[in-house]
């Protein structure tokens, strides 16, 4: 697929010398930990197998399933919806790019775990924040927010100035607590960026999505149902399969090689995956930006998150390549190499 820098046909009025530059960033995470000795109690398990299987500590949990019933240990923290949590990192990217919601023209909510079915979660997001220019949600399970960062830079092309790009969920509501197959892996936050419309070549240099609808049945939720159901060692070959076959046609779409990349910022699913497509890509280990040990997997929100902590923690530098890749149910992928630099002029 071609890159949007590629696009030769420009619609009457517009300048195809646009590009799009992240200018700032937030995340939000519940105060509620759990950690792997509360999920000791619930079925068959030990610290020690969560974390040399996934790496994960611990991770957060929004009020709901697994906070209700636990009153004494956990009180309520008054983060209950992925609209809480996504309008607390949106407020803080806002904030970090000078912005109020009125400056914004779109906020694109990448989640799967909205709220209601019907309105769509980016309305009591866009209510929050002030935002009038335009919502919708974005559903690409975990490969969300990379779809979320093509989708964002597609409508800077054909016109939009500021865009807020928000990953959030609470995936503690569709786990099922009593499945110790996966009910380990999960956690609740939110990641949010906001895009500027910059002139000239932008940050965002290659990317590649896509989706084999065939394998649903390896990972889903149905309306109703007890939670997740995943298939654990079949996802997790498939992912890391996918996501190094996508990073390599963003990098190569970008004409960049594993050398010029200073972060590489994956979707948290599990700290193996991660390593293993870094290993596979020629990256070293410090050059991953990591925060599923205490996060868990958070799904769309898990690489906003961990951009966020990178940009906070002074990993990152203005011009500095990144890679951003992720994958999920579906199944869908999706990988972008992207210069930061929000620093550029607008
Ligand atoms: O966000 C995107 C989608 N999700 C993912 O990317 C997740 C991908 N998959 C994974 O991360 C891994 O498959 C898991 C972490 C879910 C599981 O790790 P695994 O290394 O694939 O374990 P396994 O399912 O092959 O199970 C290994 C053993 C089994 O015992 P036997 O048959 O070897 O005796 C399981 O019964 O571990 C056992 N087991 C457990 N033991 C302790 C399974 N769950 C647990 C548990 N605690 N919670």
């Amino acid at each position: 697929m071609a890159r949007v820098a590629q696009v030769t046909s420009t619609p009457p009025g517009l300048t195809s010398e646009r590009g799009c530059a992240i200018t700032g960033w937030g995340s939000a995470l519940p105060s509620t930990v759990v950690t792997n000795q509360q999920i000791m109690t619930l079925f068959d398990t030990s610290d020690e197998w969560i974390v040399e299987r996934t790496g994960i500590h611990e991770r957060r949990a929004a009020d709901g399933p697994f906070v209700s019933p636990r009153p004494a240990s956990s009180p309520p923290n008054g983060m209950g919806t992925t609209a809480q949590l996504a309008a607390q990192a949106g407020a803080q990217a806002l904030a970090k790019a000078g912005l109020s919601g009125a400056d914004i023209d779109m906020l694109v909510l990448c989640t799967t775990s909205p709220d209601q079915p019907i309105p769509a979660t980016s309305s009591p997001v866009a209510e929050a924040l002030g935002i009038k220019g335009g919502g919708m949600d974005l559903n690409a399970a975990c490969a969300g927010f990379t779809y979320g960062l093509v989708v964002a830079c597609g409508l800077v092309a054909v016109g939009a100035e500021k865009i807020l790009l928000v990953g959030a969920e609470t995936l503690t509501r569709l786990t099922n607590w009593s499945d110790r197959s996966n009910a380990f892996l999960f956690g609740d936050g939110a990641g949010a960026v906001v895009i500027e419309a910059v002139e000239g070549e932008g940050s965002l240099l290659g990317w590649d999505v896509g989706v084999d609808g065939s394998l649903q049945p390896l990972f889903f939720a149905d309306y109703g149902g007890p939670g997740m159901s995943m298939r654990g060692q079949e996802v997790f070959r498939r992912a890391v399969r996918m996501t190094v076959d996508s990073a390599t046609k963003s990098m190569e779409r970008a004409k960049v090689s594993a050398a010029d990349i200073a972060l590489f910022v994956p979707h948290q699913a599990n700290l193996r995956i991660m390593t293993a497509v870094a290993e596979r890509l020629g990256l070293p280990e410090d050059r991953i930006a990591s925060v599923i040990g205490h996060t868990g997997n958070t799904s769309s929100a898990s690489i906003p998150i961990a951009l966020a902590e990178a940009a906070d923690s002074g990993r990152l530098a203005e011009g500095d390549t990144i890679l951003l890749a992720g994958f999920g149910a579906g199944m869908t992928w999706a990988s972008a190499v992207w210069r930061w630099e929000p620093g550029r002029p607008r």
